[in-house]
């Protein structure tokens, strides 16, 4: 279960970075050093309207005094990055969790490659703050849509590591646009690569890494949205809680964790789209059908977990440790 203590925020200052992309300053309600953070870290932000959303810290890590979070106004939102726009200002109290950090860099790297695709750019800033200030090699891309749709451009710019910076946008000349396969292309031992953008775009950047032989170890990435694919063909199966083993039809269009709820059993959820782990649960019996974007690919084929805000199941019952 997800227990991350809770802290008492305010708004600082909410800017509008880039169309439909604007930024919170986090600071303590007391004026006093938040937790630190290293870089590709992310909060979860409890919003008024109940919901809880992740949001990467786009500040440099030695910063003590204040996040920083960067939100894109999401057509497709469920009303988290809505809320974040139109609700919250200036001046707010919010509640956060302390940071968490499931995309941390490799402090191996010899090299390294940061990938960003619009709004994925956040945790992505954090990383170039940081290997930066330490003095490490590293290179970084930022794909974006159009100009204005680009934010923290300015920072980026003036920032003492703008050299190694590279924009690309959807656009502009066919130049300045990002080319994956010549990027890619000769993995070398040490490099690592860090992505993180539109489920599309990583999927465009990840698949193209795999087949120019780049190994599993050196790819970082974190899904901070994911679609969540329903087919026709998904079936109704149980559940059952170890429990006290009552068992749970799961009809086919529900979630493992929807039909919980309606008979009484509260799973903690947050993103529920298969990408922030909050609802991980132990599988004791069964084969899940992974969905989710969390687990790594070994975690999942271990089927000893899964996320049942959005994972089904492979076998007519799931035990679940409940
Ligand atoms: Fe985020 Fe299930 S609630 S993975």
């Amino acid at each position: 279960m997800h227990t991350s203590p809770i802290l008492s925020v305010r708004v600082a200052r909410k800017v509008a970075e880039a169309l439909d992309i604007s930024s919170f300053e986090l600071v303590s309600v007391d004026g006093s050093a938040l937790p630190a953070f290293t870089a590709g870290s992310h909060v979860d932000v409890h919003l008024p309207n109940g919901l809880i959303r992740q949001y990467s810290l786009c500040n440099d890590p030695r910063e003590s005094g204040r996040y920083l979070i960067g939100v894109l106004r999401d057509a497709s939102s469920r009303g988290g990055s809505r809320a974040m726009h139109d609700e919250i200002q200036e001046g707010q109290t919010l509640q956060i969790s302390a940071p968490r950090n499931h995309f941390a860099l490799a402090p191996e790297a010899k090299r390294n490659l940061l990938l960003a695709g619009g709004i994925g750019v956040t945790p992505i800033l954090c990383m170039a703050e940081h290997l930066n200030a330490t003095g490490a090699d590293f290179e970084m891309h930022y794909a974006s849509r159009t100009l204005e749709r680009t934010a923290f451009y300015q920072r980026i710019s003036d920032s003492a590591f703008a050299k190694q910076v590279q924009f690309h946008f959807d656009d502009g000349a066919a130049e300045q646009k990002l080319d994956l396969p010549a990027l890619l292309a000769k993995p070398q031992a040490g490099t690592h690569l860090y992505v993180c953008g539109p489920k599309g775009f990583m999927d465009a950047v990840l698949a193209n890494a795999r087949a120019q032989g780049w190994p599993e170890e050196q790819l970082h990435y974190e899904f901070f949205t994911a679609e969540v694919v329903h087919s026709d063909s998904d079936a109704s199966f149980d559940v059952k809680l170890a429990s006290n083993g009552r068992i749970v039809r799961i009809p086919k269009d529900k979630t493992v964790a929807q039909a919980l709820a309606e008979a009484g059993v509260d799973i903690m959820l947050s993103c529920e789209q298969g990408v922030c782990g909050t609802c991980l649960t132990r599988v004791l019996e069964g084969t899940p059908d992974h969905r989710d974007s969390y687990l790594l690919p070994e975690e999942q084929a271990a089927n000893d977990q899964f996320t049942p805000c959005c994972s089904r199941s492979k076998s007519a019952m799931l035990v679940l440790d409940l």
